[in-house]
């Protein structure tokens, strides 16, 4: 195969791709379902490798039977977007293939990486923090979870955990299930994660927390985390960071935010007084890969007391790789993966592109956007929001025709809309009552495009 013409070819390829973003008929998708997608595409591995024809066919098939997700009218996930800089930045982090565990071998992704922890400290009021970039926002919260249990229970780190000391998590009820999995996974198991009732809009109510907070120590429990949400996978909704911080200054609990999500307002004069109180949390999950709209995966987990990560590692058996070169921090020796990779090469890039003004406009564009979607929705006879905005996620539905069960009639319409590739949005539960979600995520999206959103919706409700 000439290497060099492939990627002469790639480059038109991409460019086409990429050009697709600004069409305004271009699919979301191609759907297929498995059956047919393995007619189409040759999945087995054979014998011999492929010619460069074929190589080249194979690419233009994954790319015309995926997703889009650069295509401004997918509105299915947390995620989206098409993201120029951050582009070239994965670009150049598949080339130069480095890890980021020591700086021997990514001197300047190391460099690259302890600015941007900075820099997102810096938003956060973390004047003394740290931070490591992690594989996702479950990841960080994970990682918050567990250096939260390394602070109370020390010990735990070398001899397993002391089922007696009974620890207890505590969370909004709508918070997103990877903290049952992180506890699953740091062995205090998914029930010591304790479901805080929320208020009418989705975020945490304060007394019910320290009731909870009070009952379990009753139990002869051991509350020692408390994970507030910045924007709910749902609702979009913001638990009270500052009545949180004081009940938990109150019983010297470690307080963690988890803005997987909506975690980006932050960079929000107008909007970030929802995350008011965030100086006032020990650890903070920021994942630049959703309303940032970097390639996933770019993730970040944030503390505001230096030296707290170097407590989840063990030290054993590390001079093999960790050589003190010259004094200088190897980042490898506070995350708990080995090999990583440079996720934060392409935020840098990106967050250089356009500028901290630039980025701030992008996140308010996105507020904009939901802002719009929902006014569209209360102005048309035929749709209903189904909870109050509150940030980046527009929850509602399709007036059912009499007769007609809700649930089942908006879920059709999803999926009429899905199977014609024009618009992805995805659903999910509010109760028993079933919910659009409309997610603006994208910092490119206009008013025209929710316009069309809109337009390919209704014309499946007839
Ligand atoms: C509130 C919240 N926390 C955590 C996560 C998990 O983030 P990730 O998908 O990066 O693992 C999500 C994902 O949607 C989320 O909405």
């Amino acid at each position: 195969m000439n290497h060099t013409s492939i990627l002469d070819q790639l480059n038109n390829i991409i460019k086409q791709y990429i050009a697709l973003n600004d069409e305004k008929d271009a699919l979301v998708v191609d759907y297929k379902d498995p059956g047919e997608l393995k007619k189409i595409i040759q999945f087995d591995i054979a014998e011999k490798g492929v010619s460069e024809n074929e190589f080249l066919g194979l690419l233009n098939q994954y790319l015309n039977y995926s997703v889009n997700t650069g295509n401004k009218q997918f509105l299915n996930q947390l995620y989206s977007g098409f993201n120029f800089p951050a582009f070239v930045g994965e670009v150049v982090t598949a080339l130069s293939n480095t890890s980021m565990y020591t700086y021997e071998v990514a001197p300047v992704a190391t460099t690259i990486e302890k600015e941007m922890v900075q820099l997102m400290n810096s938003y956060c009021g973390y004047s003394n923090g740290d931070g490591i970039f992690v594989s996702g926002g479950s990841n960080a919260n994970l990682v918050g979870l567990f250096t939260a249990r390394n602070q109370i229970a020390p010990a735990t780190r070398f001899s397993g955990y002391d089922a007696s000391l009974k620890l207890t998590a505590f969370v909004n009820e709508q918070a997103h299930y990877s903290f049952e999995t992180a506890a699953n996974i740091i062995g205090i198991g998914a029930k010591s994660v304790i479901k805080v009732k929320a208020t009418y809009n989705g975020s945490m109510c304060s007394a019910a927390l320290e009731k909870a907070i009070l009952e379990s120590k009753e139990r002869d429990e051991t509350p020692f985390f408390v994970g507030a949400t910045c924007g709910t996978t749902m609702l979009g909704a913001y638990d009270p960071l500052d009545s949180l911080a004081s009940i938990c200054k109150k019983y010297g609990i470690w307080l963690h935010a988890d803005g997987s999500f909506g975690g980006s307002l932050i960079l929000s004069k107008d909007h970030r007084g929802l995350m008011n109180g965030i100086e006032l949390t020990d650890s903070f999950a920021w994942n630049p890969h959703k309303l940032m709209n970097i390639p996933l995966i770019c993730s970040a987990l944030l503390v505001k007391r230096k030296g707290v990560l170097q407590q989840n590692i063990t030290d054993i058996n590390t001079d093999y790789i960790f050589h003190d070169i010259d004094n200088i921090e190897d980042l490898g020796k506070k995350s708990i993966q080995c090999g990583r990779r440079v996720d934060a090469v392409k935020l840098w890039f990106a967050w250089k592109y356009f500028g901290l003004t630039g980025y701030e406009a992008r996140i308010d564009n996105i507020i904009a956007m939901a802002t719009y979607a929902a006014s569209i929705i209360e102005s048309n006879e035929y749709l209903e929001l189904l909870a109050e905005r509150q940030s980046f996620s527009v929850c509602f539905r399709y007036k059912a025709p009499a007769g007609k069960n809700a649930n089942e009639f908006n879920l059709a319409i999803r999926e009429k809309l899905r199977k014609t590739g024009k618009s992805m949005v995805n659903y999910g539960y509010l109760g028993d009552t079933l919910a659009i979600r409309l997610i603006t995520a994208n910092g490119d999206l206009t008013k025209e495009d929710i316009d069309l959103f809109f337009h390919n919706l209704l014309a499946c409700c007839i």
